[in-house]
């Protein structure tokens, strides 16, 4: 199994070698923006707790980065950094206040674009919303080296936009086979119904490596008999206590606990996530970004 779950993971390495390592850039000669979706099929699997220590440690490594809370029903990321913003998207979203004056900053000089909670009526963007806020995402355009969306799980139509409009797609699981058929259902209609061909896996909540490769060896194994997909793993992050002990301090775990097998495994995943050879094309900038969200805001 270990044998299979090893040459799984090449082939992987293979996929991502294939890619041009050459990187996007804007005019200006910087590196264009890379936006990631971090979503699930099923929920509490983990991705506020990657988007979170992942920002800081790009941030560390001397990327700027903006969240976005795209859980427009249920925001946390405000909590995860122990931060009270005054405003959030809902006031964006009813015209109250310009998307600039919501962000807030975190740890390590991240920028934050906060969520409200218990608003239904965002749950569901309409197309003038999603077209303000593309423009003025838009606007920020050279200020970030990395756009993080935190989504929220399941399959719901703003999961759905939020995915297709980002650059790649971060698909965090666990090995439990409910969290498994939910991944796999996810991947299944973003590649049905909206083109999306490429994704990328974390395992969280694992006990050893070969739990995590055998999760994506039975994922690229029903991916390659029924779906016309390709998916590189990109990391996994152990079960640890730790995790609670940082979220009730509002704080990451890389922040508290710099030196914890945790952290090292954060590590891994935010060079990899460095590293991985940026899309170069039409997804290749936040320009697309916006195109591609207000394509489906006429749609
Ligand atoms: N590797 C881990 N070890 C232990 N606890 C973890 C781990 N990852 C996340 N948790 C805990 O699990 C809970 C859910 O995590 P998190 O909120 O990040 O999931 P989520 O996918 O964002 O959930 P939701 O779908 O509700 O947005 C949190 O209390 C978090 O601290
Ligand atoms: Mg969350």
């Amino acid at each position: 199994m270990a044998d299979h779950a090893s040459r799984a993971t090449d082939q992987a390495g293979t996929l991502r070698a294939m890619n041009s390592p050459e990187r996007a850039e804007t005019g200006s000669g910087r590196p264009a923006t890379r936006v990631f979706a971090i979503t699930s099929g099923k929920g509490g699997v983990g991705k506020t707790a990657v988007v979170a220590n992942l920002a800081v440690l790009l941030a560390r490594m001397g990327k700027r980065v903006l969240i976005l809370d795209a859980d427009l029903g249920l925001a946390n990321i405000d909590v995860v950094f122990g931060l009270a913003p005054s405003h959030n998207l809902n006031h964006f979203f009813t015209g109250e206040q310009g998307l600039e004056s919501i962000l807030v900053g975190g740890p390590e000089g991240i920028k934050i674009l906060p969520a409200g909670s218990g608003v239904q009526r965002f749950t569901r963007l309409d197309s003038q919303q999603k077209m303000r806020l593309l423009e003025a995402l838009d606007s920020m355009n050279n200020d970030f080296d990395f756009v993080l969306i935190d989504t929220e799980a399941g399959i719901s139509e703003n999961v759905t936009y939020f995915n297709t409009a980002a650059q790649e797609i971060l698909v965090v699981t666990t090995p439990e086979p409910t969290a498994i058929t939910d991944a796999y259902a996810l991947m299944k209609l973003l590649s049905n119904q909206y083109h999306e061909k490429h994704f990328n896996l974390i395992v969280n909540f694992i006990k050893n490596e070969d739990e995590a490769l055998d999760v994506y060896r039975k994922l690229t194994m029903v991916a390659n008999r029924y779906l016309d997909i390709s998916i590189d793993y990109i990391g996994s992050i152990p079960r640890d206590k730790l995790m609670v002990d940082a979220i009730r301090k509002q704080q990451t775990l890389v922040q508290l606990f710099p030196d914890s097998r945790t952290s090292h495994a954060f590590e891994a995943l935010a060079r990899t996530v460095v590293q991985e050879p940026q899309t170069i094309g039409p997804k290749g900038s936040i320009q697309f970004f916006w195109k591609r969200l207000l394509e489906f805001g006429a749609k």
